[in-house]
């Protein structure tokens, strides 16, 4: 990470009225939790994810997309928020009442745990199953349950919704399925509004949670890019912080 870089982000960082925080897979990467661009392994090995996380993907085969959700699901829950949750959530409280925010692509917890609060999920939650069907959100003791599955994966029958007898869903955004409409709106509000935006650890290849960067740095914000690698958020970059969350963001935020 480059000095200089660095000292331009972070008086970007303390100028700011207004931060956003943007995060994707790359966030929980040091958590345990595999980015959607990771190969797949295991029994989803020749699968596209764009195939597994899709509802025709899961009417064609239920058993391979919940079990694949299970796993994932399982990952989640034995996870635990790393560096860069923690920083992100420790400069918030240490800058009160500066308005700081967090709008995440992730469908973990892992902001929360952190401490992080009235966080934005654009892509919905893997620990909110819900039934394929009539949207019955299933019973506590599925979501409580951590689920045993083998590190290769396996096929898993959905669970039954106990209301109609359809087949439980992560509660998850799919491809080709609508973002919550509230989040969305709540995302761009502040995206228009933020001094500057903090992109941690995505592609930015899918929209229209992508189009957020551009709408950021179009209304003037800085837009620093923290990720080891180049991805299509650098487009809109002020800066770009080449590094891991886990090491950039403690650094960037000035938190130890
Ligand atoms: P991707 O897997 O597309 O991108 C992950 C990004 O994180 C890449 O740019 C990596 O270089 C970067 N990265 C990897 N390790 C990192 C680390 N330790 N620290 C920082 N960055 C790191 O994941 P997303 O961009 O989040 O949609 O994918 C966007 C959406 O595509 C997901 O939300 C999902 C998927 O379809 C839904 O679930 C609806």
């Amino acid at each position: 990470m480059d000095p200089a870089t660095l000292s331009a982000a972070r008086d970007a960082i303390h100028r700011a009225g207004h931060i956003v925080f943007f995060t994707g897979a790359g966030m929980s990467a040091e958590s345990g939790i595999p980015t959607f661009r990771d190969a797949l392994t295991g029994l989803w090995e020749r699968f596209d994810p764009a195939l597994l996380a899709s509802a025709e993907g899961f009417e064609s085969d239920p058993e391979l997309v919940w079990g694949w959700y299970e796993w994932r699901r399982q990952k989640v829950m034995q996870a635990a928020p790393n560096a860069g949750h923690r920083a992100i959530a420790a400069f918030t409280t240490n800058v009160r009442p500066r308005a700081v925010h967090v709008v995440t692509q992730n469908v973990d917890d892992l902001h929360e745990r952190a401490g992080s609060e009235d966080v934005v999920h654009l892509h919905g939650s893997i620990l909110a199953p819900r039934c394929f069907a009539c949207a019955t959100p299933a019973p506590p003791e599925l979501i409580n349950m951590i689920p045993d599955e083998p590190e290769g994966g396996r096929r898993l029958r959905p669970p039954p919704c106990a209301l109609c007898g359809g087949p439980v869903r992560p509660g998850v955004v799919w491809f080709g399925e609508s973002l919550p409409s509230a989040a969305f709106d709540r995302a761009t509000r502040l995206a228009q509004t933020a001094d500057t935006f903090v992109v941690v650890g995505t592609s930015g290849v899918v929209e229209p949670a992508a189009s957020l960067v551009r709408r950021a740095g179009r209304q003037g914000a800085a837009v620093i890019v923290v990720d080891p690698n180049l991805s299509a958020s650098n487009r809109e970059a002020t800066c770009w912080l080449e590094g891991s969350a886990g090491d950039v963001l403690p650094a960037l935020l000035d938190v130890r």
